[in-house]
Formats: structure tokens, C-alpha cells, sequence
């Protein structure tokens, strides 16, 4: 059986691989609450702030086989709206909290492990108000690049690109008919994402069917990083 660290385990995406996983595996899930929902016996929770609480506090699994990290945000706001306080918001809980996450584990990751991240479709593809968001996350696409190269052969290093996704992050942007079909349209594929459109390449990325993947930044974005109609 082979043990998986979630860091976002309870809501959204990170939820859908938790799932997924704890089917055959070990999962260690850690977020600010529990979910009630899972009480496996493959499932231990441990509740932390990765914006207030340190990393050495986390008794991490000895032996790990793979590392996701879910937390994110998505503050959209014109450039003069950007003060300091919401760029710093940004990059602490996308960046920093990432890399302070693998330094905390790197010395427990296991030979052919896998590490997971997330960037978005805005990093490809310039969009209005997303100055902030697709910093944050173009750091974590050049902390997947450089990870995969400074840790192989021993540890892969991916990340997945989503577009919009149904999720409790997302719910602002989704919270009526009109908004959802209007984003939907901007999509080739005619709609917004579902979490298992994330989880399934996720738990495939995590995988050894996926060992000779490193450093890929992959688009899973209803075609919309790469097709114009
Ligand atoms: N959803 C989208 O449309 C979309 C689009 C592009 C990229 N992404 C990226 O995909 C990733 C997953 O997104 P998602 O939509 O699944 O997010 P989500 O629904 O907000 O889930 C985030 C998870 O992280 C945990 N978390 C949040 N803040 C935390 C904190 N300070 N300390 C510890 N745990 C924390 C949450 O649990 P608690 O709240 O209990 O702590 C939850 O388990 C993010 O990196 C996001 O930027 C998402």
C-alpha cells in the first residue's frame, strides 16, 4: 500500500483525489477542518493553517509515496486594485505555502514518488485581472520545472493547469445560471470543469503508469489554453 500526503484534502479537487485514493492506498489529509465524510480507515486527518501554523508541527508519514497541494485562490481585480496586501495573499498561499510544504517532506519522499501542484489556464493565456493569480501560479510553474530537474531521478515533479472548476473556490464565479453559462461559452468543450475532469489525471500523474512524466505543466481547460473557434 502506498501512502499519499493531501494538503486541501476536504473540499474541491483535493477532495476528489482523496476519495479516489484512500480506495487502495494510505492517505495523511491535511486542511483547516475535517470532513466528515471521511472516515476511513485508510484516512488520518491533521488540521493545520498552511497561512498561520508551522510546518515542523506536522508529524508527517515516515515514508511518502506522493505530495499534492490543493490550497489556492483566485482574486480577480484590476491592476490598480492590486495593493501589496493582495499580491502577498496570493503568493503565500499558492507559493509559499508549496515550497515551505516540500521542504517539510522532502527528506520522507520515496524512490519513483510524485509530487503534485496546480497552476491555471491563466499563466498560458493572458486574461484580463489576473495579474496576481497568474504570478503566483507562473512561480509554480517554474518551481515544477526546476523541482523536476533538481529531484530526478528520484521524485517526479508535475503540475496540472486547470480552467474553471467547479468547486467551492470557483463558487463566486458560478453562483447563478447566467454567470455559468457564459463561462461555459468560453470554453471550445462548452462547459466548466468537474473535479473528477482534474482528479482522474491527478491520481494518473501520481501513478507509475505516469514514471517517465516529469516537469509537464498540463492543461486540463476544456480546450481553452490552446483552441480559438
Ligand atoms: N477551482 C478552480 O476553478 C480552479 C481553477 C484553476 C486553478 N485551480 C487551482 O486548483 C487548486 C485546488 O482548487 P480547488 O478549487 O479544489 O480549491 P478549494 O475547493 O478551495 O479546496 C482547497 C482545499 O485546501 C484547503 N485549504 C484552503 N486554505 C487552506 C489553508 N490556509 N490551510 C490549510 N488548508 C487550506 C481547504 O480546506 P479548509 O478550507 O478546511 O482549510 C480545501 O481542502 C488550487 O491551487 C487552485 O488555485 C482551481
Amino acid at each position: 500500500m502506498k501512502t499519499f500526503v493531501i494538503i486541501g484534502s476536504t473540499t474541491g479537487i483535493g477532495l476528489s483525489i482523496t476519495q479516489k485514493l484512500i480506495q487502495n492506498n494510505r492517505v495523511f489529509g491535511v486542511s483547516r477542518r475535517e470532513h466528515s465524510e471521511l472516515n476511513h480507515t485508510n484516512y488520518t486527518h491533521f488540521s493545520f493553517d498552511v497561512l498561520e501554523d508551522s510546518w515542523d508541527t506536522i508529524s508527517f508519514p515516515e515514508q511518502i509515496d506522493g505530495l499534492v497541494y490543493c490550497p489556492g485562490s483566485i482574486q480577480l481585480k484590476p491592476l490598480k486594485m492590486l495593493t501589496d496586501k493582495v499580491i502577498r495573499e496570493d503568493m503565500e498561499i499558492n507559493f509559499f505555502g508549496a515550497i515551505n510544504c516540500i521542504k517539510a517532506v522532502s527528506d520522507r519522499l520515496q524512490q519513483n514518488s510524485s509530487i503534485l501542484l496546480f497552476s491555471t489556464v491563466a499563466v498560458q493565456q493572458g486574461m484580463p485581472f489576473h495579474a496576481s493569480i497568474s504570478s503566483a501560479k507562473g512561480a509554480i510553474e517554474g518551481l515544477t520545472r526546476s523541482l523536476a530537474a533538481e529531484f530526478a531521478p528520484k521524485v517526479r515533479v508535475n503540475s496540472i493547469a486547470p480552467s474553471i472548476v467547479d468547486t467551492p473556490l470557483a463558487k463566486r464565479l458560478l453562483n447563478n445560471d447566467r454567470k455559468r453559462e457564459l463561462i461555459s461559452n468560453k470554453h471550445p468543450l462548452k462547459r466548466v470543469g468537474e473535479v473528477e475532469d482534474i482528479s482522474e489525471l491527478a491520481c494518473f500523474l501520481l501513478s507509475v503508469s505516469a514514471s517517465w512524466i516529469t516537469g509537464q505543466i498540463i492543461g486540463v481547460d476544456g480546450g481553452k489554453s490552446s483552441i480559438s473557434l
